[in-house]
This record gives C-alpha cells, sequence and structure tokens, in this order.
C-alpha cells in the first residue's frame, strides 16, 4: 500500500519549483510516515534547486519541519503514530567512529528511510536532506524524528529542524558561551539572530549584533542584542574591540558565510577567544591571513553544521524554554505561507525583512 500526497518538486537545475503528487509509500523497517503541519523555507532548498548541492533532481524540497507521525514500520520504538515529532538531518547511527567515541553530534552516516518517495510514474524522488517535508505527508527514518511537547505551535517548532538550530547551537553547544561572556554576531539573519538569541540564553553579558541590513540591527536588539553595528560602511572589528574594553569579544559567531566577515571574525575575537564559523562559504571562496596572527591569538577556529546539535537532547529542552515563554521562537516566523507559494518564497528569501517564510498545512 502507499498514498498520494502533494509535494514540492524541483525537476531541473534554476528551474521553478512545482507542486506535484507524488507516491509515499507505506513505513518499512525502522521507517516513519509523518504529516508535516509545517516547514519552514530554508537557503538549503533554494541550493538544491539551483543544482549546487547535487544534481540528484528531481528532489522533493523542505527539511525544517514538524509533524504528527501517522504510521511507523516494524522494530519502530521510540515514536508511534500521533506522536507530535520535529524531524532532524542528523539521525545518529550509533555505529560510526563519532558515535562510538561518545559524540554522536558530530555523527557523519546519518539514517535515512531506505524505501525511496516517487512521482507518479515511478521516478523516484531524492528528499532534500534525506527528509522532503515540502509534502502533506514524508517517509523518514524513525531515528528522524524527535518527539516534544506538543502543546509547541507546528511552524515554531519545526524551525528547530535546522536553520534556527544552527544559529542557537552555535552559540550555546559550539561556542560554548557561558555567563558574563561578551558575544559578537556578524550577520543577523535567520541564523545570526538565532545565535543571538543562544547567547542570551546561556547568560552572555553583552551581546553586538553586526550586519550591513540595518532593518536586521533592530530584529537583533529585540531578540536580546546589547549593542549594533551597522557594518555597511565598513569594518566592524574596531566598533566591537570598542563596545569591550579594548578587547575583543570572547565567542564571534560569523553566519554569513563570505571571506570579509570570515576576517573579520578572526579579528574581533579576544585573545584566547572562540570564532565559530556557521556561515558556508562556496567553493571558490579562500581566505589569506598572516600566520603570525593566527598562531599569536590562540584561542579556537571552530566550524559548527546543525550547531552541532543532538537532537534528542536539545530539541525537547527547547520546546519546553520556547513554552515557558524563555525561547522566542515565533519571532522567527516572518511570515505562513501555503505549499504553493514556495517558489514566491525563494524570491523573497533576501528580502531584509523576512527570517523565516513558513509553510503551514
Ligand atoms: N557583513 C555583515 N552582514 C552581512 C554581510 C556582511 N558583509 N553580507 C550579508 N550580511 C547579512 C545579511 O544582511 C543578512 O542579514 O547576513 C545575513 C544573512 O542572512 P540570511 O540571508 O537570512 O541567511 P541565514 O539563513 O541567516 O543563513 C546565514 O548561515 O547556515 C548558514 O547557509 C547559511 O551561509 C548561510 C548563513
Ligand atoms: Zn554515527
Ligand atoms: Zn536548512
Amino acid at each position: 500500500m502507499s498514498q498520494q500526497v502533494r509535494g514540492v518538486i524541483a525537476r531541473g537545475k534554476g528551474e521553478p519549483v512545482q507542486v506535484e503528487t507524488i507516491v509515499v509509500p507505506d513505513p518499512g523497517p525502522g521507517e516513519a510516515v509523518v504529516k508535516v503541519q509545517a516547514c519552514g523555507v530554508c537557503h538549503t532548498d533554494l541550493h538544491y534547486r539551483e543544482g549546487g548541492i547535487n544534481d540528484d533532481f528531481p528532489f522533493l524540497l523542505g527539511h525544517e519541519a514538524a509533524g504528527v507521525v501517522e504510521s511507523v514500520g516494524e522494530g519502530v520504538e521510540d515514536v508511534a503514530p500521533g506522536d507530535f515529532v520535529i524531524l532532524n538531518w542528523r539521525a545518529v547511527c550509533g555505529q560510526c567512529r563519532s558515535c562510538r567515541r561518545g559524540r554522536p553530534q558530530y555523527c557523519f552516516a546519518t539514517h535515512n528511510a531506505k524505501q525511496k518517495m516517487t512521482l507518479l510514474d515511478g521516478t523516484e524522488l531524492s528528499p532534500a536532506l534525506g527528509i522532503g517535508a515540502f509534502a502533506e505527508k514524508t517517509l523518514v527514518a524513525a531515528g528522524q524524528c524527535t518527539k516534544v511537547d506538543p502543546a509547541a505551535s507546528p511552524a515554531a517548532a519545526g524551525l528547530l529542524g535546522c536553520g534556527v538550530m544552527a544559529g542557537l547551537g552555535a552559540a550555546i553547544n559550539t561556542g560554548g558561551v557561558g555567563r558574563g561572556d561578551t558575544v559578537a554576531v556578524i550577520g543577523c539573519g535567520g541564523v545570526g539572530n538565532a545565535a543571538v538569541v543562544g547567547a542570551r540564553l546561556a547568560g552572555a553579558a553583552k551581546i553586538i549584533a553586526v550586519d550591513i541590513d540595518p532593518r536586521k540591527l533592530v530584529t537583533a536588539r529585540g531578540l536580546g542584542a546589547t549593542h549594533t553595528v551597522d557594518s555597511s560602511s565598513g569594518d566592524p572589528v574596531e566598533e566591537i574591540r570598542a563596545l569591550t574594553g579594548g578587547n575583543g569579544a570572547d565567542v564571534v559567531i560569523e553566519a554569513v558565510g563570505r571571506p570579509e566577515t570570515y576576517r573579520q571574525a578572526f579579528y574581533a575575537r579576544d585573545l584566547a577567544g572562540t570564532v565559530v564559523l556557521v556561515g558556508v562559504p562556496t567553493p571558490e571562496m579562500t581566505l589569506e591571513l598572516p600566520l603570525l596572527d593566527v598562531f599569536g591569538r590562540g584561542g579556537a577556529l571552530k566550524s559548527s553544521w546543525y550547531g552541532d546539535c543532538l537532537p534528542s537532547r536539545d530539541f525537547p529542552m527547547l520546546i519546553d524554554l520556547y513554552l515557558q515563554g524563555r525561547l522566542d521562537l515565533d519571532a522567527f516566523v516572518t511570515e505562513t505561507i501555503a505549499l504553493d507559494d514556495v517558489e514566491q518564497a525563494f524570491a523573497r528569501m533576501h528580502d531584509g525583512d523576512v527570517l523565516r517564510s513558513v509553510v503551514v498545512f
């Protein structure tokens, strides 16, 4: 048995996405079918459409989602039909070297569903990040489902599935921001502003938000930034230093993904401070730095994938904070849209006003 639902398909490089009928098989061993309730529009979906990730068209896009488990296959014990879950693209395998060494947040062998969803003509679909949640229902590995408190709004909860978790985790997990730290966040889109929120949750004393778009700085202030720096007219490093007693920040989070902002992040940190790189550069980007500066400054240079999150540990905890009013996930939902509007949401993505467009079903 299988069922037919509507899903957003990218058929070829750069072609506009379309809603098409897809076939979702019943869950096999270790799999679950999830009725999707909300799915955020992330840059990675656009990168798939542009052929920037791989050539495995057609893609079923969407990967930042929450929903309700409809059915589970043989051997699934951690989730059951009716559970409210957030989907994740790093379902730890338990077998790889990272998992065996007790660092499952760096698992590099994530579990995905073994069966394939297809188009009506039988063409197999490649689900974005092994999820494919711009669809009324999707088939995933059961380990990709993390049960959380169903009182949470699906639109807000789904954001923990990717971009917002990336930013929160960059501050809390990768950067290890602690009470009294000074933190600078360079680039305050959805990811950077989530890092601002993470720094605040972790007890940072000063949170300096940097962006070239003043509207993003207004949002950052609303989310907990204590200082803002408009870097449209130049390098923000001196201002960050001035705001931190001449020292630089304890933790600098880069959430743009460009050589000049990587450089700024590197120089904006205090001696022995930590730089966390979240912004994803393109393959051709390079950065040259004097080795003596690298050697002489000490500290740590880290990159952060998915906020180094462990979904089973972090998602329920963050949803609890959200329900207590201590983590404003709703602030990241700029607009809710229909499944048919994903292409327009891609076009709006770089409008300064949008943190996240979220498809709700
Ligand atoms: N200096 C400072 N800010 C900049 C600069 C710059 N030179 N160039 C762009 N920005 C700002 C933009 O104004 C915007 O607010 O960076 C922000 C980028 O935000 P979004 O485009 O909304 O992207 P986001 O979803 O936040 O992701 C940021 O993190 O996970 C990665 O792949 C993701 O590389 C991307 C980055
Ligand atoms: Zn693993
Ligand atoms: Zn994403």
